[in-house]
């Protein structure tokens, strides 16, 4: 890792360190909202742009040129692994992702392909290499799904409003949905340790959707598979743990043992630093919606956020959850430029 990289304000950030200014990255900096991404979406489809290092890398140097933020998340899907295991991923239009071959029984659990990620997945490894090459100053963060997330797109068969077949799974399938997160949490960590060692300085776990379970549930059928992947990943490499609705469980995710945890907007983020605690480093949160208002609504709801968190160490400024398709992307940089030029004295400005 270069000394730029090392003394870069995200990294040290989450060292817990002292930055001159807070640093800012955005979740789905690299999505439709951008023109330049929307110009390439015509001329391949979105696997195919996953698939293709050279243009997955071009995506993700174009998010981090067009907003000078403070780190790059390499261009892929979480449910790129699930493809891997044989479980047929395709994003049809308008509707999202479906998974053509969804997990229903302990015997589809057993079908399920365990697989080397160098070679199903070595195109994101490239991806990421080829970042790295092309903007060695920037800090680069990897990632992956957590289990409960992946576990219940292949469960559902794609998207979930009630989780109910997921839930059903759980409480009716114990053994084999405990075996089902076993073997995505070991898929996980090689797929994560992949991208540290292609050159990821960060590693992100989105367990997006594992809020919409109980605390008791949280901390049974999902923290200790939570646990093992941060105790794998070891201490090379920071990692943050995200995921959305968790503001009545955050105690629980800071015990998972992640460097960071992501908090999204439902959540005051003082409150959540003092459930926390002074020494996870948090990373949020405004609503991504803010980004739909004028201007002066995204700089007075940015400066409740820096004011709450101005004097502590190991804030990173993000949104609650990614950028929405239909943001205006002059709103977007705004923001960034916003957060960057941040001052007490400029509130309310
Ligand atoms: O810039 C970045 O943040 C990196 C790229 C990235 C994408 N997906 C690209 C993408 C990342 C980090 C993800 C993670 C991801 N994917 C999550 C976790 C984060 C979250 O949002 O909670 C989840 C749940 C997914 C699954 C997924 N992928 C869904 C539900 C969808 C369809 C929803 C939609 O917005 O249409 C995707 C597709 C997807 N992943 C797109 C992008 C840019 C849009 C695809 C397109 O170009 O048509």
């Amino acid at each position: 890792m270069t000394d730029s990289i090392k003394q870069s304000v995200f990294l040290k950030a989450l060292r817990g360190e002292k930055t001159e200014r807070t640093p800012i990255w955005l979740m789905r900096q690299a999505g439709r909202y951008q023109k330049t991404y929307r110009a390439i979406r015509q001329e391949v489809d979105f696997l195919t742009l996953c698939h293709q290092s050279d243009l997955a890398c071009q995506v993700t140097v174009d998010a981090v040129d067009q907003l000078g933020v403070d780190a790059g998340i390499i261009f892929a899907d979480i449910l790129l692994p699930l493809e891997a295991m044989g479980a047929g991923l395709s994003f049809a239009k308008g509707e999202g992702p479906v998974l053509e071959k969804p997990v229903s029984s302990p015997q589809d659990v057993a079908a399920l392909k365990s697989f080397d990620v160098a070679e199903s997945l070595g195109y994101v490894f490239e991806s990421v290499r080829l970042f790295v090459n092309a903007r060695p100053h920037t800090p680069l963060i990897g990632f992956a799904g957590a289990p409960f997330t992946l576990a219940s797109y292949l469960i559902e068969g794609g998207s979930s409003r009630n989780f109910e077949k997921t839930k059903k799974f759980m409480y009716t399938e114990p053994a084999a949905f405990a075996s089902l997160m076993d073997l995505l949490a070991q898929m996980t960590v090689a797929y994560l340790l992949g991208q540290s060692n292609a050159g990821a300085h960060c590693l992100m776990l989105f367990d997006s959707w594992v809020g919409a379970l109980s605390r008791q549930d949280f901390e049974h059928y999902v923290l200790p598979h939570s646990k093992k992947i941060f105790a794998a990943l070891g201490d090379g490499v920071p990692s943050i743990y995200f995921g959305t609705g968790c503001g009545s469980m955050l105690d629980l995710m800071a015990l998972a043992g992640s460097t960071a945890l992501g908090v999204d907007w439902r959540s005051d983020i003082k409150q959540a630093r003092a459930v926390i605690g002074p020494d996870i480093p948090v990373m949020g949160n405004l609503d991504p919606c803010v980004l739909f208002a004028d201007r002066s609504t995204i700089k007075s709801q940015t400066d409740l956020i820096m004011q709450a968190m101005q004097g502590e160490r190991g804030h990173i400024f993000n949104l609650g959850h990614g950028i929405l398709q239909h943001t205006p992307e002059d709103n977007v940089k705004y923001l960034v430029d916003t957060v960057k030029n941040w001052s007490p004295s400029k509130v309310g400005v």
